[in-house]
């Protein structure tokens, strides 16, 4: 009995080895260890052993089939490696996986465009914090506490005490208009820059109004600036901007830290004029604000009074994106929905 359970391990490790295949493998098991094996004859038989026999017969046959086993799997996993790593290999023709790329948010384009435009006219770009104080955002630029023009900014306030000191609170800016004065603090005329920022207002949102958008602020100052500057500065950069020639007109407005203030419009760049749905027939597009620099904000800026002139012009990223792109809410930009943002 010994010799023919040796015999049956000798057969099958040799059969086991020479398998080339899951199937090869998986015959060698029904064949060996199946149901109607000579191995399972023998271990079925071990009841009509002497119990002398038993005793030797029985834990050598399951030791033995318990061999088998681990053998057959070892083979079994190593054929199916083969066979992954086969399929890997020689499957040259399988199409590759299309891996997403990341790629610019609309409004990063249009600041770097702008950016770009600016910096070949000689322009700098200048900084200041999304978290500003109630001075610089105010203040300083000629709104104190009781002007009315604040009346025309909704504000996040970060911290304004009760009995505090006046000017001395903290916002979430609302203006990109309040890095003049942080600006000019620290350098002297003459000077030409942009300030790209975000910026924040506590109002409803609707299809062309956002609590958090950006604005672009424009900053001249030499001894000779004039209006005739401005005019041909906003339609160079206008016109680079829409790869198109725009004309830009001036209309009579208010702004606290400008004196004259304008309102200023665009030739529609839909219609180049001529009248459209787009510009309510008007052939002009309103884009933002400028004027001359009120003489109050150099003082505060620890200029000279009355030496310097300058402009300064702000206008809104989003609303130039919405027409560049034809986008007709603005609430998308920051909707984190990537059937709007894939587009670009
Ligand atoms: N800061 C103004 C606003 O947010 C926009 C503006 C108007 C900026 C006139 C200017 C300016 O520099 O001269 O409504």
């Amino acid at each position: 009995m010994k010799d023919k359970i040796q015999q049956i391990k000798e057969d099958a490790v040799s059969k086991i080895e020479a398998s080339k295949t899951i199937e090869d493998i998986e015959n060698v098991r029904i064949a060996y260890l199946g149901k109607k094996s000579a191995f399972n004859e023998i271990l079925k038989g071990l009841k009509d052993l002497s119990p002398e026999e038993k005793k030797e017969i029985g834990p050598l046959a399951n030791q033995t089939k318990k061999e088998l086993q681990h053998l057959i799997d070892d083979k079994k996993m190593a054929l199916e490696s083969v066979i992954d790593e086969k399929k890997e290999w020689i499957d040259v023709t399988a199409p590759g996986t299309k891996h997403a790329h990341g790629h610019l948010h609309p409004l990063s384009i249009v600041q770097r465009d702008i950016e770009n435009i600016f910096n070949s006219m000689g322009f700098e770009i200048a900084d200041g914090p999304d978290i500003e104080s109630e001075s610089y955002n105010f203040d300083a630029i000629n709104m104190p506490d009781d002007h009315p023009g604040r009346d025309m900014q909704d504000t996040f306030w970060i911290s304004r005490e009760d009995g505090r000191k006046k000017g001395t609170g903290t916002v979430m800016r609302t203006q990109t208009s309040g890095v003049q004065v942080r600006y000019m603090e620290k350098h002297k005329p003459p000077f030409r820059i942009i300030v790209p920022g975000r910026v924040f207002r506590n109002e409803a949102t609707d299809a062309s109004h956002e609590h958090t958008f950006h604005q672009f602020e424009a900053l001249v100052v030499g001894d000779d600036v004039s209006v005739a500057n401005f005019l041909y500065i906003a339609e160079t950069f206008f016109s680079e901007f829409f790869g198109q020639e725009i004309k830009a007109r001036l209309r009579p407005s208010y702004f606290p830290f400008v004196e004259p203030g304008f309102e200023f419009d665009i030739s529609c760049t839909n219609c180049g004029g001529k009248g459209c749905s787009t510009c309510s027939q008007t052939g002009w597009i309103e884009v933002g604000g400028a004027g001359m620099v009120h003489q109050n904000v150099f003082e505060a800026a620890g200029y000279e009074k009355d030496k310097y002139q300058g402009f300064a012009w702000g206008f809104g990223l989003e609303r130039l994106a919405m027409m560049k792109y034809k986008i007709n809410d603005i609430r998308l930009f920051h909707s984190g929905d990537v059937r709007f943002t894939r587009q670009f």
